[in-house]
């Protein structure tokens, strides 16, 4: 089972979003366990600060190392094990980078996510953990708590088992299914709706005359919304899965 533990300054708010839906789903049936601790309850003085202003002066707030080194510290099993920062200036989040990050955790069996804060942690933090960083997109968010969120969601749906629908799961945008592009368009009851009709090749039932309309369309789509993913399957093919 794939442990991951995630060290926040909001641990309730993490709680609830792994709780729920096919986060929660995974956990219940012994697929992943997550462990969520309060960075608060590792810092060193009687004010439980876990934040101090910057060395050399300037605006913000730095996380002190000593928090969160002993947090984490205190939480793996394993020293070797990928120990992940939250933080805009890392690298930026997509299916691959989930597939890697999927991988470096299945090999040591837990995942460690570092929420970050305030201006961000004290580089020595992220030296003596070997930190990897990680973004969610050119943003800036207020807290890490989202970013790590996304990143457990992400990778949780890849593991193995978890997502009951594989067929579905393997023609998801950016998957190799869809070479790495986006995905088609979908149709369900009723057939019209606001005079608005079903293409009509997805009701004659002729599956590889709609498998190839839903290629064309995810093609199609892929070039005008994300014509950067074009040819992605010619850069490599997904690792892992
Ligand atoms: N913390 C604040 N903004 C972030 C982002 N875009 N990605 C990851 N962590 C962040």
């Amino acid at each position: 089972m794939l442990e991951i533990k995630v060290l926040t300054l909001f641990p309730d708010m993490v709680r609830t979003v792994l709780e729920t839906s096919i986060l929660g789903r995974a956990a219940r049936q012994g697929q992943v366990s997550y462990t969520v601790t309060d960075i608060r309850d590792f810092a060193v003085d009687k004010h439980r600060t876990v934040d101090d202003t910057p060395y050399g002066g300037g605006a913000g707030m730095i996380m002190m190392a000593p928090c969160v080194v002993e947090g984490v510290e205190a939480v793996r099993r394993d020293d070797r094990s990928p120990v992940v920062l939250t933080s805009p200036q890392g690298e930026r989040l997509d299916e691959s980078l989930a597939l890697d990050l999927l991988a470096g955790a299945e090999a040591h069996g837990e995942l460690i996510l570092v929420c970050g804060h305030y201006k961000g942690v004290d580089e020595r933090a992220r030296e003596l953990l070997a930190m990897r960083e990680v973004s969610i997109g050119d943003y800036v968010l207020s807290g890490g708590e989202l970013p790590a969120l996304v990143i457990i969601d992400a990778i949780v749906r890849r593991v193995d088992g978890v997502l009951h629908d594989a067929a579905s799961a393997a023609s998801d945008s950016f998957t190799d299914g869809r070479d790495g592009g986006l995905d088609c368009p979908h149709y369900t009851r009723p057939p019209v709706y606001r005079g608005l009709e079903v293409p009509e090749v997805l009701l004659t039932g002729h599956h590889a005359k709609i498998d190839a309309w839903r290629c064309e369309e995810a093609a199609r789509r892929t070039r005008e919304r994300r014509p950067d993913l074009v040819g992605e399957r010619d850069r490599g093919p997904e690792t892992g899965h």
